[in-house]
């Protein structure tokens, strides 16, 4: 007998293009949404874990050596990795600013010639020797050519 009442009523409230939610259809569609949000934020992780992983080396990196003035550095992405290279009077170098404790994000602090890990406040030389705190070893020293006026880095 309630049914019957509840089904009218319902249907009642769609009269005239008017859609009046009862407490049950609230809930049901609240549900819904929540749920669908619940989903996309699974599902859209779940999915990007599909995306393939890079096999085999990276693809080198060429940036111009006029870019790069003597005494200066030029920033660049290799293999996923962020690296300065330097261009010194001593010569060229190419720093991954991957620290080697935990692989956190190393700064380059051109003041004090020395890069600086936020993490553990671990400290590398100019070089990228590890001198003070946990890193357990230097920064990573990528390989490179020089090649005319173009600075190719990996790819070796
Ligand atoms: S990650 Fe750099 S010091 Fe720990």
């Amino acid at each position: 007998m309630d049914e019957k009442k509840e089904t009218k009523e319902v249907e009642e409230t769609h009269e005239g293009g008017k859609f009046l939610a009862n407490r049950r259809q609230f809930l049901g569609a609240f549900a819904g949404i929540v749920g669908a949000a619940g989903a996309l934020q699974v599902g859209v992780p779940l999915l990007a874990s599909f995306k393939p992983v890079q096999r085999g080396k990276p693809e080198p990196v060429t940036l111009n050596l006029g870019d790069i003035p003597v005494g200066g550095f030029a920033q660049a992405v290799y293999a996923g990795s962020t690296f300065l290279a330097f261009n010194r009077k001593t010569g060229i170098e190419c720093i991954s600013l991957k620290c080697t404790h935990l692989g956190c994000f190393v700064k380059w602090e051109a003041d004090k010639e020395r890069f600086q890990c936020p993490c553990h406040d671990g400290w590398f030389d100019k070089n990228g020797v590890n001198k003070g705190g946990p890193p357990p070893a230097p920064l990573e020293l990528l390989p490179f050519k020089v090649a005319g006026d173009k600075l190719i880095v990996g790819g070796e």
